[in-house]
């Protein structure tokens, strides 16, 4: 009797040991990397489009491919932001240079106004440079 009882007490002992390890994955949580910074460049974005269309477009184009609605009275024609070549050719200190002095202090026509001061200061002058990048195709 004592033996029997001693089996099972065994027996269930074992069922437990076997018993699968229900040891749940570890979940890990990473941290939400896609929330890096964003907002703020978009906010400043659109007063850098608004200036682009506002002074630019009209002779360099909505799309920035050289084709406003004054280009067509203009020679030499505005310079094409769509076209790869161009920035292939002309770096950012360059464009710099000509947004902020005109054509004519590049050796290009002055039909290329000088427009620095209608930017508050390079950044934001840097900040619509990259805008026109966003015309190239
Ligand atoms: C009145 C028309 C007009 C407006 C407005 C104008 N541009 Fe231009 N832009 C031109 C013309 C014309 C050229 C071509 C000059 C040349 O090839 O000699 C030019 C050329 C350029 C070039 C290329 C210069 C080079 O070295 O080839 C840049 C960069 C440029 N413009 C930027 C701007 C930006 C930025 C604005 C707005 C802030 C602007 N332009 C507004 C007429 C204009």
């Amino acid at each position: 009797m004592f033996s029997m009882m001693l089996m099972l007490a065994c027996g269930a002992s074992e069922t437990e040991t076997i018993a699968p390890d229900a040891t749940p994955d570890v979940v890990v949580e990473e941290p939400a990397v896609e929330e890096e910074a964003a907002a703020p460049a978009d906010a400043d974005n659109s007063a850098v489009v608004a200036k682009y269309t506002a002074t630019c477009a009209p002779c360099h184009g909505e799309t920035g491919a050289g084709d406003g609605a004054a280009a067509a009275t203009l020679e030499p024609k505005p310079a094409s932001f769509a076209d790869a070549s161009f920035w292939a050719e002309h770096d950012d200190a360059h464009v710099m240079k000509v947004i902020k002095e005109g054509g004519a202090s590049v050796g290009k026509s002055p039909l290329m106004a000088p427009f620095g001061a209608s930017f508050e200061n390079d950044a934001e002058i840097e900040a619509m440079i990259a805008h026109m990048k966003t015309f190239q195709n």
